[in-house]
């Protein structure tokens, strides 16, 4: 491939200038006028496009006619000039050819389409200014936490895809079976299907990769996982997807105080990455999709984040004088309402609640003294709600296994995880970062369905 990457020429085109290079790309417009015509052509490789200037009377209508429609794909050799604006660049053509055609019903014709719209051509959708800006930022958002983890020895590890646990015990796994609709007619009951089905046990997606990542950290101290989870929510937010990715360290020998600090670190690294590599996709965004964008991600990196203990979320809540739809009191869960007026309206930058009531968290959270709470937090930032989810774990064999009887769990499915208890246990902590939901907070797109390539969502699998 002899092609040069359109944002070499934009960002770098004083040294290309007089050079003769060869660019390829889909054309996102076609202008003509009498004498010229103006292609702008876009390769993926930066968000603006690279103007193409033909001067008409060196080409036959017989070339140019199929090049200068929206959406084909062409090849052109030409000279690097700069353009009329300061420090921009353009190519002067001194050859252009069709790649692929593309016809009138192309369905990217107009300028501005609905979020909604494109969501039925996620094929397609990724042409836009939209989805090229956000992939990007999804791209080095991600390099960016690997990075952070990398440059503090933690050991990156891959946890298992396929699970016989559930590890947040909400009972939102898929199920994975080789058994189809016949044999659970044959089965005489449900063990009988089982122990006929491929792993002749219940087996799932997971949830979470952090039941085998304590496992990991048990040996190798401090590590990641960074992966897809998946849950069978049937809630239909702008939040929740089938489907998404997840970050998950788990440190050994870290109390909730040491993982809150990682967690704060780990957001103004990852947010500082974005303003520093990113500017011209968060420039875009903050005129398509959220004003002040920048200011806000600014104000994160430099703010301290507030630590909020639950119960003083609740009377905050309570005497806020604000009609919420759902309840507040102790020991319930704070709906996102709730979370959106402590960060929003009180804080207006990143919050951790910490201590939440036991009754509404998972098994292996760490029981606190006072025999109600545990040690756990969510991460709440404005406009998104919880984007982490942390805990320190239980460490203690006897309290973690009247924990999970105390669920009904069947303790034959986590033998491994409680020996973890008995042999050398530890204190240590982790957290789950929801890839798309920081995202979401970075870019200021409001649905989670337009922060993925392809949107997982109950009924919805395009
Ligand atoms: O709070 P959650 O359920 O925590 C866990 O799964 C822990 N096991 C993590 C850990 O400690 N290793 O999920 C963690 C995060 C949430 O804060 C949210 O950002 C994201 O995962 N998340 C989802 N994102 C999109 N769609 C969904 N359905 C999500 N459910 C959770
Ligand atoms: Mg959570």
């Amino acid at each position: 491939m002899k092609n040069l990457d359109i944002s070499q020429i934009l960002k770098d085109g004083k040294s290309y200038e007089g050079k003769t290079v060869t660019v390829a790309g889909w054309v996102r417009t076609a202008r003509n006028s009498k004498s010229m015509a103006f292609l702008a052509i876009n390769d993926g490789t930066s968000l603006k496009h690279l103007q193409v200037v033909i001067d008409k009377s060196k080409f036959d209508d017989e070339t140019l006619a199929p090049v200068m429609k929206n959406g084909v794909a062409i090849t052109a050799d030409g000279v690097v000039v700069k353009a009329m604006k300061e420090g921009e660049y353009e190519l002067n053509a001194e050859s252009v050819s069709l790649l692929g055609d593309c016809p009138a019903d192309y369905p990217l014709q107009k300028k501005y389409h609905t979020m909604e719209f494109l969501r039925t051509i996620p094929q397609l959708r990724v042409r836009t200014n939209t989805f090229n800006a956000m992939l990007r930022v999804r791209s080095k958002l991600s390099f960016a936490i690997h990075r952070f983890f990398q440059e503090r020895e933690f050991c990156y590890i891959h946890t298992p895809i396929i699970t016989g646990s559930d590890c947040e015990g909400a009972g939102e796994i898929f199920r994975v079976t080789t058994n189809g609709y016949a044999d659970a007619k044959t089965a005489k009951d449900e063990a009988e299907y089982i122990a006929n089905d491929f792993f002749k046990r219940k087996a799932g997606l997971t949830v979470s990769g952090q039941l085998e990542g304590e496992v990991a950290a048990m040996a190798m101290g401090k590590i990641y996982t960074f992966g897809p989870t998946f849950r069978a929510e049937n809630s239909n937010t702008p939040r929740h997807a089938a489907e998404f990715w997840q970050v998950e360290p788990e440190v050994a020998f870290a109390k909730l105080d040491d993982i809150i600090g990682i967690a704060t670190d780990m957001i103004k690294y990852i947010i500082k990455a974005v303003l520093d590599e990113c500017d011209e996709e968060l420039a875009f965004f903050e005129k398509a999709f959220e004003e002040g964008l920048r200011e806000k991600l600014q104000h994160v990196v430099d703010s301290d984040f507030v630590v909020l203990d639950y119960g003083e979320a609740i009377k905050i809540l309570e005497n806020s004088g604000v009609k919420f739809q759902y309840p507040v009191a102790w020991g319930l869960d704070l709906q996102s309402e709730h979370e959106r007026y402590i960060t929003e309206k009180v804080f207006n930058k990143p919050v951790f609640v910490t201590n939440y009531p036991k009754k509404i968290k998972s098994f292996y959270m760490k029981q606190n003294d006072d025999g109600l709470t545990v040690a756990a937090t969510d991460l709440l930032v404005p406009g998104v709600g919880e984007i982490i989810g942390c805990s320190e774990r239980e460490a203690d064999y006897d309290k973690l296994k009247s924990a999970m009887e105390e669920r009904g769990m069947n303790l034959a499915d986590y033998e491994g995880y409680l020996d973890l208890r008995k042999y050398g246990s530890v204190p240590h902590s982790g957290f789950g970062l929801g890839l798309e939901r920081i995202l979401m907070y970075v870019t200021g797109i409001g649905n989670i369905r337009d922060v993925q390539l392809y949107a997982r969502t109950a009924g919805d699998l395009m």
